[in-house]
């Protein structure tokens, strides 16, 4: 049945709409054909959050929320959290014995990190051997493929390399795994740079309505466009940015564009119909999550499960990397 799938996120907290359409719609997609793994990497949230660790676990839950809501299946997918499978830890120090220092330390993402992560200590040898868990992740589920954002590139080349050495030493147990890149890299933020939450510029799956639209309404539009009667250059403005993502109606997008062009309607307007198509692809998810959110039972019987699977099958992988090894 398809591909052999796993992608993890780290419990950072309540998801956006980056996430939404950067990732889980891919994700959810996925399930359908493909046998997938998606894991909550609470390890790899402690790297970066050793000094204060008390947040992790109510993230991990938020997310797994989150998760549910926007659609990821326990009957399709196996949705677990890593630290409840201890196979990621073994299998990461046996990768580690045949990682080059030198492939980690030119890793472009961890000099980014060490030089501009100002409010954190990262200069540790776990942060730096953070690929290699990750190559751990992947590996434990034989992961052929990896929906992954641009950004973890470097990382999955890494994942790849760690593979074929550890192949070559000990026989062939590793897929090299290939990247399934997204087609929503950059979701935009009510400000017009990439949707982050260190950027307080996202709009949360779980935000209320009200919430929602004040976040809309009050967003920058294209500077010249200072009265109603001015007009405006939709590709200065970034709730246009956001109508490209979100809003899937060619002819009423070429409406409002030229709506805008020649000031037939103003902003708010614009701004309303965004709304109308955030929301509709928002209820549905919102519903779901307020299902889960009052039957806490249920959700941890499919993190119990979850686990389990995951499991059976890390450690039928881990008893084959112990026996190439020679242990
Ligand atoms: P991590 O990858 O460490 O879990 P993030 O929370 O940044 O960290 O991202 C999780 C996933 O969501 C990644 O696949 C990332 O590419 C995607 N993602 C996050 N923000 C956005 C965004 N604004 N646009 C598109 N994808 C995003
Ligand atoms: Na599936």
């Amino acid at each position: 049945m398809g591909k052999r799938i796993f992608s993890g996120m780290r419990p950072t907290g309540r998801l956006h709409l980056g996430h939404l359409a950067g990732a889980l719609t891919n994700w959810v997609k996925l399930q359908d054909d493909n046998e997938c793994f998606y894991c909550i990497v609470d390890w790899h949230a402690l790297m970066s959050d050793y000094a204060d660790s008390s947040k992790i676990k109510s993230n991990c839950k938020e997310v797994f929320l989150d998760w549910l809501a926007a659609g990821l299946d326990p009957e399709k997918a196996t949705i677990f959290i890593q630290s409840h499978v201890p196979y990621h830890t073994e299998l990461h120090l046996a990768l580690s014995m045949v990682t080059p220092l030198g492939w980690l330390e030119r890793n472009p993402t961890y000099k980014d990190q060490i030089l501009n992560i100002q409010n954190k200590d990262l200069s540790t040898y776990a942060f730096l051997g953070y690929p290699v868990l990750m190559a751990a992740d992947i590996l434990l589920y034989k992961g052929e493929a990896v929906p992954v954002g641009e950004d973890q590139t470097a990382h999955l080349e890494l994942t790849r390399e760690i593979a074929r050495r550890f192949n070559n030493f000990y026989g062939d147990i590793f897929p090299e795994p290939e990247g399934l890149f997204t087609e929503t890299p950059k979701v935009p933020g009510t400000d017009g740079r990439k949707m982050s939450k260190s950027y307080g510029n996202s709009i949360d799956i779980a935000d209320e309505p009200e919430v929602i639209w004040e976040k809309l309404r009050t967003m920058m539009t294209d500077p010249a466009r200072e009265r109603r009667k001015d007009p405006g250059d939709p590709a200065k403005c970034p709730v246009w940015d956001l109508h490209k993502v979100f809003n899937k109606n060619a002819a009423e997008k070429e409406s409002l564009a030229e709506g805008c062009r020649t000031a037939g309607i103003g902003c708010v307007e614009c701004k309303k119909s965004l709304y109308g198509h955030v929301m509709t692809l928002l209820e549905p998810i919102q519903q779901r999550r307020a299902y889960y959110e009052t039957h806490g039972d249920e959700v941890t019987d499919i993190l119990r499960e979850g686990a389990k699977v995951a499991k059976e099958v890390a450690a039928k992988t881990m008893s084959e990397v112990v026996e190439a090894i020679g242990f």
